[in-house]
């Protein structure tokens, strides 16, 4: 696909707007694609370029038994994180997505990027089987919402089923 026309969605827009309008784009981004580590590394970009008050967006994949760290945008990350282990974890082993509004309350959280202060993780998830989790983190206290975990459960469907996930 040629990108250079590729317009992101203006961040005034609403929430469920603008996940609307990203979910949109990453369709197009997919087309002819299903290599998973360029889907995720163009979808890790349209939501740090896409989405306000965001300093990391990416992707964390299922690697034997613990989640190794995939394409993203932001601070160098850990590596690998334990299921069960910090908010990725976590969320990778109760299958759910999870909103966390503030780092510090949350016992056990990976602190990646000193500037981060709320987190939402979403899994992935293919019928039964857990591919890995995306992670959104951002400076602003609160950043995420239930709107947010609905509009990006939507965006992580059309990445699931448009890319092969061999690995
Ligand atoms: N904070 C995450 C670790 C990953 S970084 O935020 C990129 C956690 O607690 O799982």
């Amino acid at each position: 696909m040629d990108t250079s026309g590729l317009v992101l969605p203006d961040p005034s827009l609403p929430t469920a707007e603008r996940y609307s309008a990203l979910t949109a784009t990453l369709t197009a981004l997919l087309s002819g694609e299903r290599d998973s580590i360029a889907n995720a590394a163009n979808a890790s970009a349209l939501l740090y370029f896409g989405l306000p008050d965001v300093n990391w967006a990416g992707v964390y994949l299922m690697r034997g038994d613990e989640l190794v760290v995939g394409p993203f945008q932001g601070r160098p990350a850990c590596v690998r994180i334990a299921l069960g282990r910090g908010v990725c974890g976590t969320a990778a082993l109760a299958r759910k997505t999870l909103v966390v509004p503030d780092v510090h309350e949350f016992p056990g959280h990976i602190a990646c990027d000193s500037a981060s202060l709320s987190e939402i993780v979403v899994p992935l998830l293919s019928q039964s089987r857990l591919l890995g989790v995306l992670d959104i983190d951002s400076p602003r206290r609160a950043r995420f919402t239930a709107e947010d975990a609905r509009g990006l459960e939507a965006f992580v469907a059309v990445l699931v089923a448009g890319s092969d996930w061999s690995a």
